[in-house]
């Protein structure tokens, strides 16, 4: 059941994936299967966010990030004060990134959640704006503290690109509050690509439940709204 509480930013994942549940290739090869409409619908709900977060690995495949580049979404960000680009955050127990990434050079500002392992590897770095270290005793992400700081400082809706692994994390302690889904027309099949939910996984009696909010189907593509169910 997503925490209701204000002092958590409202979160929306938004992931396109295959036929066959799979978010990328066996070769956890950056995901462009997605047609224009769907980028032009993930471009549209980065430009609503006022951040978004992704983990190291979805970084690792991209090298990229998808900033906000259509003038109608830049006009509506100006109209509403906010700056042009969301915070880009990146989630990485490690923080082992290549510092060559095109991520590094994009204006955009980034932020950094990470351990206190992989804080050093990156302070007095130009790299990122700001460097979070917030670890449980466990050496985990203490995310609810990291949301309630994201809240403090502006970031009302967080909007979390993936992959997997992030996800689980996130559903584990009660933070996702919507979901969309794109399915896209083509099959990746392999047991050992990545789906939108990694991790340990949920027992049936235990797993997270959603309610539909909307179905829209565009051309080959069906767009899935989901929220998670209090
Ligand atoms: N189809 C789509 O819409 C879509 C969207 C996004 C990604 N993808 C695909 O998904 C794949 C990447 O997925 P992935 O399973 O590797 O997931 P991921 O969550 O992007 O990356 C996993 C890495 O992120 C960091 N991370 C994730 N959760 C964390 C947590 N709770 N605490 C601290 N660090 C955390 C860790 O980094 P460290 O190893 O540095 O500690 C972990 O190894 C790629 O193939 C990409 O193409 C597809």
């Amino acid at each position: 059941m997503p925490k209701k509480r204000t002092e958590f930013p409202h979160t929306t994942v938004v992931l396109a994936m295959s036929a066959d549940g799979k978010i990328a290739d066996i070769h956890r090869t950056a995901a462009r299967f997605g047609s224009p409409v769907d980028r032009a619908h993930l471009e549209t709900l980065i430009a609503q966010s006022d951040g978004v977060l992704f983990g190291a690995g979805t970084l690792r495949a991209y090298g990229t990030t998808l900033p906000v580049l259509q003038s109608d979404l830049l006009r509506s960000r100006q109209q509403q004060k906010k700056t042009d680009q969301p915070v880009q955050i990146v989630a990485s127990r490690s923080a082992v990134l290549d510092p060559d990434y095109r991520f590094f050079r994009q204006p955009v500002p980034r932020w950094l959640i990470t351990t206190h392992a992989g804080s050093q590897l990156w302070q007095g770095k130009p790299a990122f704006d700001k460097i979070f270290t917030l670890e449980t005793a466990q050496g985990e992400i203490d995310w609810e503290t990291f949301f309630q700081e994201l809240r403090v400082l502006g970031i009302d809706r967080l909007l979390i690109l993936g992959g997997g692994e992030l996800v689980a994390s996130l559903l584990a302690v009660n933070l996702i509050h919507e979901l969309w889904l794109t399915i896209c027309p083509l099959l990746l099949g392999g047991s050992a690509a990545p789906t939108p939910v990694a991790g340990a996984g949920f027992l049936a009696n235990f797993a997270p439940r959603l309610e539909l909010l909307t179905v829209q189907t565009i051309e080959q593509e069906v767009f899935l709204h989901y929220q998670l169910r209090a």
